[in-house]
């Protein structure tokens, strides 16, 4: 029995989040196919690690046992994980930044201490990583701004094997600016169900 994190990492509301309907609809077809495992869901609203920015004055006691270990020993615990997030100003959302910026801490989880010159050991390399995310304009009207790809590098450096990442681009132009979330969502369910599947 896999052990299962789910974060979800956006600021819409959630009836009208086309990266949580994404998310719900992954898990749904997940628990389909794999019973026996245990989800544990982590909303990054309702963490306040996630809600804390990286400064000059907070530097010190930032990777602090509340904020930073409790998530990283989360890490360490759960088998898998399913991130999801939508892109805000060509990036992950702040939230999913804030979440990396604690939970990326060198000797925790990754470290350069027994690598080759330069390159850096990832120390989760028992994690299994689905990324799914969002972003309202088509797929490469941005060539500067790959939140996926940001993401799936970020998960590999810590030594995760990363699945092929869902991204659903285009929810701010028709025809999927006119469906909501779920219905939008639902044009893709045969990729979903098998990458489900395949986790
Ligand atoms: C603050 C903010 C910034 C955004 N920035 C971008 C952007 O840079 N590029 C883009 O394609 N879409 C951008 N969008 C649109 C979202 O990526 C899109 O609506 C996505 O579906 C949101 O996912 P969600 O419904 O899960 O929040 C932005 C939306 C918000 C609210």
């Amino acid at each position: 029995m896999a052990k299962v994190l789910v974060i979800t990492g956006t600021v819409s509301p959630i009836e009208k989040s086309y990266s949580i309907a994404l998310t719900k609809s992954f898990v749904k077809a997940y628990i389909a196919s794999h019973p026996d495992d245990e989800l544990i869901e982590l909303d990054l609203n309702t963490a306040p690690m996630a809600s804390k920015t990286l400064t000059r004055t907070n530097q010190t006691e930032y990777w602090n046992e509340q904020d930073a270990m409790e998530y990283i020993n989360q890490l360490k615990e759960v088998q898998k994980v399913i991130i999801s997030s939508p892109m805000n100003n060509f990036n992950v959302s702040g939230l999913i930044k804030n979440y990396l910026d604690h939970i990326l801490l060198a000797n925790q989880t990754f470290s350069y201490k027994y690598s080759k010159k330069g390159d850096a050991i990832g120390l989760l390399d028992h994690l299994k990583v689905q990324i799914l995310t969002t972003q309202g304009a088509p797929f490469g009207w941005y060539p500067f701004g790959d939140h996926t790809a940001f993401l799936k590098g970020t998960w590999e450096f810590v030594g995760a094997k990363v699945c092929e990442p869902i991204l659903f681009a285009g929810t701010k132009v028709a025809p999927i600016m006119q469906m909501s979330p779920d219905e939008a969502v639902a044009t893709i369910a045969d990729k979903i169900t098998k990458a489900a599947k395949d986790f």
